[in-house]
């Protein structure tokens, strides 16, 4: 039995239309394949991790240790990712309290945990100025120096071969226009303090992918950004144990998702690394907190290289800054609807559903009766009965009616969720001169 895996045919068809040419394409592979049935076209994924997966990515969170007893938290965490790191538990601070006396109780809960639920480890942060152990703080120079290396072994040892990559060295660099490194102890043991750090975590464990992390390093025109581009393309320049680039992503609206986001991805990949989301949480709410995280999810799909996106933890009040609401679970473990809006996203690199696996939803779409300046289009749903249906519009398309469901938005995304008339709902929009069919994807909430 072949398993026939059906790329973008969807694009800007209907997915009733883009399941038919996945079946169209599965006879043809399996008449050349010579193979007597193909399978189901994959299903598109009902969970942040198995539609990463889809496109070959990772979907984490961070996790707080001292959360791990909260039963709905673990439920989601369980449930939605398969990259894992631990928020605080394996910094200096937690790893090192004293000089040379290690610590992993709380940083192992969380591998331990992960590892047994088949998911993978990012590893955070081996050498940063910030969270250090008060020992640390005081100390300069050389014995820093040795300091530092001493506990980038120990540590990066202790986790040797559990984990997929460490953030060796965490934000270096000084925000604003300076391009400079930040003035902190660590740095004034000498420039090449990050090089040492990088050499160390290589020899401590050699299967680790090792990545530079940093903030602010988002827009392709920031000097921060251009002065980490330049640190990454000296060190693969020199040969210096390099594999990843960490863009911590914490947006808020004095520092907005940049509209650039996937040039910068793609020119740091360019160098030879990969790229990943490391922390990302974005304040706000509604729809358009949803279209910043659909755009940080668009960005890393539009690159090879970027293999994953981290949000940094589960609940908006699971959060470092909870007042921000930046997350895609509400306090009481709902899916918001930036939670659809990425879900729909990391679909879009499938070629569409056939039955729903169990605790998700599909919808069908129909374009049905055309006017001269407008169409009507019906929207099916299988799987669940509370569900909430996104609705991508072709460009110049606005909504004029809809019925049997509550549609808001006018163009671009609309949503739709049920209003007591069950599971088939309908919309007519005008054309604008566009009178492509839209695109619909399911999230059951
Ligand atoms: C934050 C944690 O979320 C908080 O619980 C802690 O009090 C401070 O650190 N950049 C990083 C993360 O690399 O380690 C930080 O995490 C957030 C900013």
């Amino acid at each position: 039995m072949t398993r026939v895996r059906v790329r973008p045919v969807r694009a800007r068809l209907g997915r009733s239309t883009a399941r038919f040419a996945a079946a169209a394409a599965m006879l043809v592979a399996g008449c050349f394949a010579g193979v007597s049935a193909a399978g189901p076209a994959l299903a598109d994924g009902s969970t942040l991790q198995a539609a990463a997966a889809e496109s070959g990515r990772y979907f984490g969170t961070a996790i707080a240790a001292g959360r791990m007893s909260d039963s709905q938290y673990m439920t989601i965490a369980n449930r939605e990712f398969n990259m894992i790191t631990a928020e605080n538990e394996m910094k200096m601070d937690a790893t090192e309290p004293s000089r040379g006396q290690f610590n992993f109780s709380a940083g192992d809960q969380i591998a331990n945990w992960a590892i047994q639920n088949n998911k993978r480890v990012r590893g955070h942060a081996l050498a940063w100025h910030s969270q250090q152990p008060s020992w640390m703080q005081s100390m300069e120079g050389s014995a820093l120096r040795t300091a530092m290396l001493n506990h980038i072994a120990g540590v990066a040892g202790h986790y040797k071969g559990k984990i997929y990559a460490w953030d060796v060295v965490n934000e270096a660099f000084e925000d604003g226009s300076s391009g400079a490194r930040r003035n902190s102890n660590l740095q004034r043991t000498g420039n090449d303090w990050i090089e040492a750090a990088f050499r160390a975590a290589r020899s401590a464990d050699p299967n680790a992918k090792l990545c530079y992390n940093d903030y602010n390093t988002d827009n392709w025109n920031h000097a921060k950004t251009q002065a980490v581009y330049n640190m990454v393309r000296d060190f693969k320049a020199r040969g210096v144990p390099i594999d990843c680039v960490g863009f911590q992503a914490h947006f808020n609206s004095g520092n907005p998702v940049p509209s650039n986001y996937h040039v910068t991805l793609q020119n740091f990949a360019d160098l030879g690394v990969d790229v990943q989301i490391t922390e990302l949480d974005i304040a706000g709410s509604g729809t358009s907190q949803a279209e910043q995280f659909r755009g940080v999810t668009q960005a890393c799909m539009a690159v090879t290289r970027c293999t994953g996106i981290t949000v940094w933890g589960v609940r908006d009040t699971d959060s470092w800054r909870a007042s921000d609401t930046p997350l895609l679970f509400d306090g009481s473990g709902n899916k918001k609807l930036a939670y659809s809006y990425v879900l729909d996203q990391l679909n879009t690199a499938d070629g569409g559903s056939t039955t729903p696996p169990a605790g998700s939803c599909t919808v069908t779409v129909a374009k049905t009766e055309s006017w001269g300046d407008r169409f009507n289009t019906v929207f099916t749903v299988s799987g669940t009965n509370n569900w909430r249906v996104l609705i991508r519009t072709g460009s110049g398309q606005s909504l004029q009616n809809s019925w049997n469901a509550t549609v808001s938005g006018t163009s671009g995304t609309l949503t739709a969720t049920p209003n007591g008339n069950g599971n088939q709902f309908g919309i007519t929009l005008y054309t604008g001169g566009n009178t492509s069919t839209p695109t619909a994807s399911c999230t059951a909430v």
